[in-house]
């Protein structure tokens, strides 16, 4: 049975947890799945300090003492994540950025590979579409499979056309979220992913060293010298673009 960890970032139980709600049956009329919703307004996130130990030492070195470890362990723990925020200011809630601040470090040391994400964003008006993509960017970044997220219009009271519409949207996003949990084979990164991935781990290789983390962390998992994070065949056109992308990695390190 797929576990689904919904994290919800209002502090209400209105338009944003009906939404997941609405999701969950969605998903649950596909197959078993096993739903759990986390409110973050539940748990201590404190305001990163910027001290950049997490990037260079490692997470445990973070001087902050909060539910962080928890959280991250409840996306392990997950097959498939949603991140369900409403509009704030055209922007995630500040709970849910907190958490995002917080796990900065795996942006660096991406781990949730072969795991579903999709975002859910609720709004009166105007924005939602630039949350959506922020947060799937997010998710890419931390390794997870993304799939289109949802914007809702909510604004109050809400209209029978609009609720039928979002009741829509949000059917499509769930059939996109199940279409991606159930399938097996690891995807083959695109162009744009490729060349994150070798131009950083080549400036990497040749601008850090031992003493830094993100070093450590990247020869450990022989990611120095892998096509890419995860093990993948690429075709010739993709394995000859991440030559390249290698050599730009090494001019870029050499300019430096
Ligand atoms: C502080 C605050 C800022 C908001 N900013 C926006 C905004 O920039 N754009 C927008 O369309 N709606 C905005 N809204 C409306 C909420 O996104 C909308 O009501 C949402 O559905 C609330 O979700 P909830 O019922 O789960 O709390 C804002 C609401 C609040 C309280």
């Amino acid at each position: 049975m797929k576990k689904i960890t919904a994290f919800i970032g209002s502090a209400r139980k209105k338009a944003t947890y009906e939404a997941v709600r609405e999701f969950e049956q969605n998903l649950k009329s596909y197959t078993d799945i096993e739903f759990e919703y986390v409110f973050l307004k539940d748990y201590r996130i404190e305001f990163c300090r910027g001290c950049k130990l997490c990037f260079n030492k490692g997470e445990d070195h973070c001087p902050l003492r909060d539910d962080r470890d928890l959280l991250i362990e409840k996306m392990e723990d997950s097959d498939g994540v949603i991140f369900a925020t409403p509009n704030y200011s055209f922007h995630v809630s500040a709970p849910m950025k907190n958490l995002l601040d917080r796990i900065a470090f795996l942006l660096h040391r991406p781990c949730f590979f072969g795991k579903v994400f999709t975002s859910i964003v609720t709004q009166g008006i105007f924005g939602g579409n630039s949350i959506i993509k922020y947060l799937g960017n997010m998710g890419e970044n931390l390794g997870y499979r993304v799939t289109k997220g949802c914007v809702l219009n909510t604004l109050e009271p809400t209209a029978k056309s609009a609720q039928e519409k979002n009741s829509l949207e949000i059917k499509k996003a769930a059939a996109r979220f199940y279409r991606v949990l159930v399938r097996q084979a690891a995807p083959t990164p695109s162009l744009f992913r490729l060349m994150m991935f070798r131009i950083s781990r080549t400036r990497m290789k040749e601008m850090l060293s031992e003493e830094y983390y993100d070093y450590r962390h990247y020869k450990a998992k022989g990611w120095f010298e892998s096509d890419y994070y995860y093990d993948v065949t690429l075709k010739p056109f993709k394995k000859l673009m991440g030559w390249i992308f290698d050599l730009a990695g090494h001019r870029l390190a050499k300019q430096n």
